[in-house]
C-alpha cells in the first residue's frame, strides 16, 4: 500500500476508535491498526473569534478564485493544502430560504431551508469534492475514483475534469437517477453501472485501490468531511452567529451529518458559537439501519441490511460513518427519524410548494421534521433549518410520476395518498385552442 496522503502540520489525523495518530495512510483511508475511520484534529488551535469572522466576511469582497469559494473562504478551519493544487468551481455561497408554507404546515414560526442543491453541480457534495479532489491533485494522483448513488459521482467527475484527472465512477445500474448519470457522462468519467447495490459498489471500490494508484474520493476520506464542514460554518454566519435550535439532515452514508456536527463542535470550542444547535437525522424507512442502530441496539452496534427506498440517493444499507454520526448525534442532542416513502413524497412536493423544491432525499428532512413536531422534539417557537441536499431537477422522474398519479402504482401506498393526490399538478393536455385554456384557467381559479 502506497503512502500518500500527509497531515500538515496544524492537522492531524485520528483514527476515531483506537485513537492512533498516523503521519501518512493507506489508499483506504482507514486505519493501519484497527481498521476504522481517521477524523482530522487540530492540536493547539487559537483564534481570535471576531477576528476570524471579519477575515471571512471580507474575503466576501475579494475576487481571488479561493476567496470566491463558499468552502475555501472558510480555510483557517480546514487542513492545509496548497493553493496551487486547489480546484474551485466556487461552491458553497448556498442561500438560506424561508419556508412560510411549510412553517404554517409544521406550526413553526422560523423554519428555514439552507439549499445545498444550489451547488455548481447541484448537491452538497461540491462542497467535500472541491477539498478532496485538490488534495488528490496534491498527492500526484492520475485517477480519482468514488462508488456513488449518483450525486458524489457528478461532483467527482466534475472536480476532476477541472484539475486534469481521470475519474471513474462505479454506480448501481438501474438505480441512480437519469440527470446524475448524464452529468458524470459529460464530464468525462469512466462510468461504470454494475450489477448491484451502493453497498456492492463500495466493496468493490475498496479492492480497488489496494490494487491501483487511484486516489478514493468517497466520504471515509477524511478531507471530504473537512470541505463539508463548511455548509454548517456558511450556515452560522448566515444566521448572524446566533445558532438555530435545530439542524436537520437527510441521512444515507452518514458524511454529510458528521461533517456538519463536527464542524458544531469545532465552532462552540473556538468560540465562534455560544451553544449547540440539536443535530437530527433522518433516514428512509427502507434503508434505516442507522434508525434501528439507535433506536433497537442504542447505538452499540449498526446491523447492515439491504436497502430500498425511491429516494435513491439514500439507498444505502450500510453507511460507512454512522460511527462518526454516532458521536454528533449524542454530542449535540439530537435526534433520528425514520419516514416512509408516501411521507417523502409528500414532503418533496411541499419543499416546492414554496417555491424551491429539491430532490427525494433532500425531502426526508421536512417529513422527519413533522414527526419531530409531533412528538414534541422540536417546540412551536424553535428556529428548524433543514438541510436541502440536492437539486429539483436531479430526478424529474419521480416528480413527474408523483404528479401524474403513478409514483406509487402497484405499492402499498397506492389507495392511501389523499394528502398525495391534494398536493399533485398533473400537466394538463389541451387542443391549441384559446378558450380551452380560459377553461382551464377559470377551473383552477375556482379550486384555488
Ligand atoms: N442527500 C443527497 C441528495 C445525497 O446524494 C446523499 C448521498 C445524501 C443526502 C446522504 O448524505 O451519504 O452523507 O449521509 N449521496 C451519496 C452519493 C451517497 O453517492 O451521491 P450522506
Amino acid at each position: 500500500m502506497t503512502t500518500n496522503h500527509i497531515a500538515s502540520s496544524a492537522s492531524r489525523l485520528r483514527c476515531i476508535s483506537c485513537g492512533a495518530t498516523p503521519d501518512s495512510v493507506g489508499q483506504d483511508f482507514r486505519c493501519s491498526n484497527c481498521g476504522d475511520l481517521l477524523e482530522f484534529v487540530f492540536p493547539n488551535r487559537g483564534f481570535d473569534p471576531a477576528e476570524l469572522k471579519s477575515l471571512w466576511l471580507n474575503r466576501k469582497t475579494s475576487f481571488k478564485p479561493l476567496d470566491q469559494s463558499g468552502v475555501w473562504r472558510f480555510r483557517e478551519l480546514l487542513p492545509l493544502i496548497s493553493e496551487a493544487h486547489a480546484i474551485t468551481l466556487r461552491e458553497g455561497n448556498t442561500p438560506l430560504y424561508q419556508l412560510p408554507r411549510c412553517a404554517r404546515l409544521t406550526g413553526l414560526d422560523h423554519l428555514h431551508a439552507k439549499h445545498q442543491g444550489m451547488n455548481p453541480t447541484a448537491s452538497f457534495k461540491d462542497t467535500g469534492m472541491t477539498f478532496a479532489a485538490s488534495s488528490a491533485k496534491q498527492g500526484g494522483f492520475r485517477w480519482v475514483a468514488c462508488a456513488s448513488t449518483g450525486n458524489t459521482s457528478a461532483s467527482m467527475a466534475a472536480y476532476a475534469a477541472r484539475g486534469n484527472m481521470h475519474s471513474l465512477v462505479l454506480i448501481p445500474e438501474g438505480k441512480i437517477s437519469w440527470g446524475k448519470l448524464s452529468q458524470s457522462l459529460d464530464y468525462g468519467a469512466l462510468t461504470c453501472q454494475l450489477r448491484t447495490d451502493f453497498d456492492g459498489c463500495v466493496r468493490i471500490l475498496n479492492e480497488l485501490v489496494r490494487q491501483k494508484p487511484v486516489y478514493l474520493l468517497n466520504s471515509v476520506n477524511p478531507y471530504r468531511i473537512e470541505g463539508q464542514k463548511t455548509a454548517a460554518i456558511e450556515l452560522l454566519e448566515q444566521l448572524g452567529w446566533e445558532p438555530p435550535d435545530h439542524i436537520i439532515v437527510p441521512g444515507g452514508n452518514l458524511g454529510n451529518s458528521s461533517a456538519i456536527g463536527k464542524a458544531l463542535l469545532e465552532m462552540q470550542e473556538l468560540k465562534l458559537i455560544s451553544r449547540l444547535p440539536k443535530l437530527s437525522i433522518i433516514q428512509a424507512h427502507g434503508a434505516n439501519s442507522f434508525y434501528r442502530s439507535v433506536r433497537e441496539f442504542g447505538g452499540t452496534k449498526l446491523e447492515p441490511m439491504t436497502a430500498d427506498t425511491m429516494a435513491t440517493a439514500i439507498r444505502i444499507g450500510n453507511p460507512a460513518s454512522w460511527k462518526k454520526a454516532l458521536r454528533v448525534l449524542r454530542a449535540t442532542g439530537g435526534e433520528v427519524e425514520q419516514v416512509t416513502e408516501l411521507e417523502i413524497a409528500e414532503a418533496k412536493a411541499e419543499i416546492g410548494a414554496d417555491g424551491i423544491g429539491c430532490e427525494p432525499a433532500s425531502a426526508v428532512t421536512l417529513a422527519g421534521l413533522k414527526k419531530l413536531r409531533q412528538c414534541g422534539f422540536v417546540k412551536p417557537g424553535e428556529t428548524v433549518i433543514l438541510i436541502l441536499t440536492g437539486h429539483l431537477l436531479k430526478d424529474p422522474d419521480f416528480t413527474i410520476k408523483f404528479h401524474r398519479g403513478d409514483l406509487f402504482a402497484g405499492t402499498p401506498y397506492e389507495n392511501d395518498s389523499a394528502r398525495a393526490r391534494l398536493l399533485q399538478r398533473a400537466p394538463v393536455v389541451l387542443d391549441a385552442d384559446l378558450g380551452a385554456v380560459i377553461a382551464a384557467l377559470d377551473a383552477a381559479e375556482r379550486n384555488s
